[in-house]
């Protein structure tokens, strides 16, 4: 791996570790800080990306850290039995959401690279007792999932942070079964970044820099070998990252697609 690519993926670690460390009830610290310094740009603490409903029942263990940009559970439409990966799951709300609807039959693995998101992710699977949810250290670009082994891979607002998402893709692509689907929630842009915007690595880890051209995401996935690629929805994403003037336009997007059966 470059430097400059183990650089982005170092901020982008340390920055969620810091999230984490704020949302641990031990530490008694106000997760209403957890997304840090409101000036910069970051991803906001969102679970109003939901429907209440499905909420329900949650503990704010575990919504006060949802640091997504959407739903791909809803998106994903999950059937009991399926096995699920979680792509960059965080404290672990959507694989507790994607376990009610897959359940007891079915299996929720989530993936991070960042042991302390790990830590409140085990901690909270622990206390809603969901047996049927494990979550795994790795990157997303190398995961650590056995080849053709997943139903459904989901993802909410951590693509933009990788700095090699042309590998995100292929490895996404090689551990879904054949006929297997993606649901994606991200940001995403229409037009690019520059290569100063790019550099600031603290805008990166805010799901802002990080992100790419919505075409240019498509045709990554499509080089990846996925088709019936879609992108559902898209809306300027102003409520959930703030960017710095002279950005390009920048979108909230659900993003779908299918590997060939
Ligand atoms: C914006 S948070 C989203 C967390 C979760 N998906 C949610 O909706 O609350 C991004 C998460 O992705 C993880 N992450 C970012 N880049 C990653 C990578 N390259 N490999 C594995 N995990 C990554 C971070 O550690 C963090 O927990």
């Amino acid at each position: 791996m470059t430097d400059q690519r183990s650089a982005i993926h170092n901020a982008v670690r340390d920055h969620y570790a810091g999230i984490a460390r704020q949302a641990d009830p031990e530490l008694k610290l106000s997760a209403a800080s957890c997304c840090g310094d409101s000036s910069a740009a970051s991803c906001s603490c969102n679970s109003t990306v939901y429907d209440p409903a499905l909420l329900q029942n949650l503990p704010a263990s575990v919504t006060d850290l949802s640091l997504g940009c959407g739903d791909p559970v809803t998106i994903a439409a999950l059937r009991p039995g399926e096995t699920v990966l979680d792509l960059g799951s965080g404290g672990g709300i959507d694989c507790f959401l994607a376990a009610r609807q897959v359940g007891p039959q079915g299996r929720v693995i989530g993936v991070d690279m960042t042991p302390e998101m790990l830590e409140r992710a085990e901690a909270n699977r622990i206390r809603l007792g969901m047996a049927n949810v494990e979550f795994r250290r790795g990157q997303i670009e190398a995961l650590p999932v056995e080849n053709a082994t997943v139903d459904v891979i989901m993802s909410n607002c951590v693509i933009n942070l990788s700095p090699d998402k042309a590998a995100v893709f292929r490895e996404a692509f090689r551990v879904l079964k054949p006929g297997g689907r993606i649901a994606i929630s991200d940001i995403v842009t229409v037009g690019d970044f520059s290569a100063e915007q790019r550099a600031q690595l603290d805008q990166w880890a805010g799901c802002v820099t990080g992100a790419i051209d919505v075409g240019d995401y498509t045709d990554l996935m499509r080089s990846a070998g996925f088709v019936e690629i879609t992108v559902v929805d898209k809306a300027d994403a102003d409520a959930i990252v703030t960017p710095a003037p002279g950005t390009p336009r920048i979108l909230s997007a659900r993003i779908t697609a299918r590997k060939p059966a």
